[in-house]
C-alpha cells in the first residue's frame, strides 16, 4: 500500500477555500471538481505508454499513447459524485460505477443501499469519496468490489483522518490511497478535524 498526499500548491489553495465555512455550495462544488481533476493527474501518473507510428504534417514518428489502462470511476454516494466530473474530464472513456452507502448517525457505521458496476472486471477501479473518516465506508465499498471480482483498486479522497488511513491500510493493504490532506483526527461524532464539515451536505446544499 502506498499513501500519496498531493501537496501541489493549487490543490492546497483550493482545499483551504473549501474548508472555509462561508464557502457557498456553488463554489464548493466547483472547487471539488477542480481538485479532483488535479489529483487525477497524479493518480494516472504511472499509466503505461505504448508507441504507435503516426504522421505529423512534417514526418512520421513513434508517438506515445496510453496503453490499455481501462478505468472505472466509482463514487461512494452521495459525496463521491462531486469528484467524478473532474476525473472524467481527464479520462473521458472511463466507465462509471456507483456504490450507495451512508453513515448511520448513531453508530457511524456504513449502511449499504446501492451497487451498480460495469461488467468488465479487468478495469482499474478508482473509488472516490471526499471524506475518509473512520474508514468504515471506504473499507466496506472496497470489500464489495473485491467480492465482485475487481483486483486493481485505488482510493481517492480529499481529506482523511489518520484512523481512516490506518483502517484501509489494515483491511486492504493492496489499495493505494490518494489524498489532498491527512488531517489531525476525529471529533466525538467521528467528523474529521479540522476537516470541512459534512461533504455531502456542502456539495448538494442539503443543510
Ligand atoms: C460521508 C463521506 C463518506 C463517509 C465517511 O458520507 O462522504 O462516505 O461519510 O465516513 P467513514 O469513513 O467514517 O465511513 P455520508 O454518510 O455523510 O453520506 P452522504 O455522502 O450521502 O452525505
Ligand atoms: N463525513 C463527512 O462528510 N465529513 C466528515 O468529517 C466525516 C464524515
Amino acid at each position: 500500500m502506498a499513501l500519496h498526499i498531493i501537496d501541489h500548491p493549487l490543490v492546497q489553495h483550493k482545499l483551504s477555500l473549501m474548508r472555509e465555512k462561508g464557502t457557498s455550495t456553488m463554489k464548493f462544488r466547483e472547487l471539488l471538481k477542480e481538485i479532483a481533476m488535479l489529483m487525477g493527474y497524479e493518480i494516472t501518473r504511472d499509466f503505461p505508454l505504448t508507441y504507435e507510428e503516426i504522421e505529423t504534417p512534417l514526418q512520421k514518428m513513434n508517438a506515445p499513447k496510453i496503453s490499455g489502462k481501462k478505468v472505472v470511476i466509482v463514487p461512494i454516494l452521495r459525496a463521491g459524485l462531486g469528484m467524478v466530473d473532474g476525473l472524467t474530464s481527464l479520462i473521458p472513456s472511463a466507465r462509471i460505477g456507483h456504490i450507495g452507502m451512508y453513515r448511520d448517525e448513531e453508530t457511524c457505521l456504513p449502511v449499504f443501499y446501492y451497487y451498480k458496476m460495469p461488467v468488465n472486471k479487468d478495469r482499474l477501479v478508482i473509488v472516490t469519496d471526499p471524506m475518509l473518516a473512520t474508514g468504515g465506508s471506504a473499507c466496506d465499498a472496497i470489500s464489495r468490489l473485491k467480492e465482485d471480482g475487481y483486483k486493481s483498486i485505488r482510493l481517492m479522497c480529499l481529506v482523511a483522518s489518520p484512523q481512516g488511513v490506518k483502517a484501509v491500510e489494515e483491511k486492504h493493504p493492496d489499495v493505494d490511497i490518494y489524498l489532498a490532506s491527512l488531517d489531525e483526527g476525529l471529533n466525538e461524532k467521528n467528523y474529521i478535524l479540522p476537516g470541512l464539515g459534512d461533504a455531502g451536505d456542502r456539495i448538494f446544499g442539503t443543510r
